[in-house]
């Protein structure tokens, strides 16, 4: 096992939020980070311009192959290894599915999904070829509970979950464990980020589900734990020789629902989370 301190980790979404905070506590861990998002770094100062906290700022956008190909790559050149990817990138869509514009609802999965996609398969030949790696997947509650009114959120974070489960068998015989982040309500940008579904013009038979359900969703967030919480449950995950599959951080009374959907019988489950979906 390398030095702990010559561990390379490339961290998308790293301009806010959940991967700002992994970033930066990876960086104070000894770990050589390297934080990608279209941004590039934080913009800490207007006159400065866009820098990073520390860590290796790179402009990467995850919804372009070529952009992928060309930042995962050259981590591994500059580098000369690439031992951890963490998959943060990635942003919410709100509204009723019946209104959502299909290429609304296809951008929101290009992002959630198929940028994490680009990403572990840009770097997986880089972790084979050294014999290891660790791809953390930043998934979501809601990739295990459908969300009332996020319908397209869900399904991106539940494709990336099927997709982390099914790759973590590939992979295991080349020494790259997978792990899937499991976040409730978390205090980032994430909020501000969400694109909303424009409603259609005269009645709109969802206008007052939506907005009671995103209003709850947004006090929710308001109140979430600390992105830290999150970044330190990613860097628990990076350190341990048996990483688990799945983990979930949050809030005890919001990751008590992956038990209970686990558990309870369905019908019994959805009455209960109706309440807590604002629906
Ligand atoms: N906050 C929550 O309550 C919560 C709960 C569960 C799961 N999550 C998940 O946690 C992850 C991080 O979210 P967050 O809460 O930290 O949100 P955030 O504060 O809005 O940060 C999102 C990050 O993703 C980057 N990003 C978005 N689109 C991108 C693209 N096409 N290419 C590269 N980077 C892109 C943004 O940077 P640029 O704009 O500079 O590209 C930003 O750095 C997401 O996958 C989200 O689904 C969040």
């Amino acid at each position: 096992m390398p030095a702990a301190a010559q561990r390379v980790v490339l961290i998308t979404g790293a301009s806010a939020g959940i991967g700002l905070a992994t970033a930066d506590y990876l960086q104070g861990q000894d770990w050589t980070v390297i934080g990608a998002s279209r941004r590039g770094g934080v913009a800490t100062d207007p006159a400065i311009g866009v820098v990073g906290s520390g860590w290796s700022p790179l402009v990467m956008d995850v919804d372009d192959d070529e952009s992928v190909r060309r930042g995962v790559d050259g981590v591994a050149a500059e580098h000369g290894r690439l031992d951890a990817v963490v998959a943060c990138a990635g942003w919410g869509l709100a509204g009723a599915v019946e209104q959502t514009p299909i290429a609304e609802a296809r951008a929101q999965v290009e992002t959630n999904f198929w940028g994490a996609v680009r990403v572990v398969q840009a770097a997986l030949p880089h972790m084979r070829r050294r014999g290891g790696g660790h791809l953390v997947l930043v998934s979501s509650i809601g990739g295990i509970i459908g969300i009332p009114f996020q319908a397209f959120y869900s399904a991106s974070k539940f494709a990336l979950e099927g997709y982390g489960e099914a790759l973590a068998y590939e992979v295991a015989p080349f020494g790259i464990a997978v792990t899937l982040v499991e976040p409730g309500n978390v205090r980032t940008d994430f909020t501000t980020s969400r694109r909303h579904v424009a409603p259609p013009d005269g009645d709109d038979p969802y206008a007052a589900s939506v907005s009671k359900a995103i209003g709850m969703m947004e006090r929710d967030e308001a109140n979430g734990v600390d992105p830290l919480d999150a970044a330190k449950v990613i860097a628990g995950a990076l350190r341990s020789p048996h990483p688990r599959r799945r983990v979930s951080v949050g809030k005890a009374s919001e990751r008590v629902g992956l038990l209970a959907k686990r558990l309870m019988p369905y019908r019994v489950f959805e009455r209960a989370a109706k309440g807590s979906l604002g629906v």
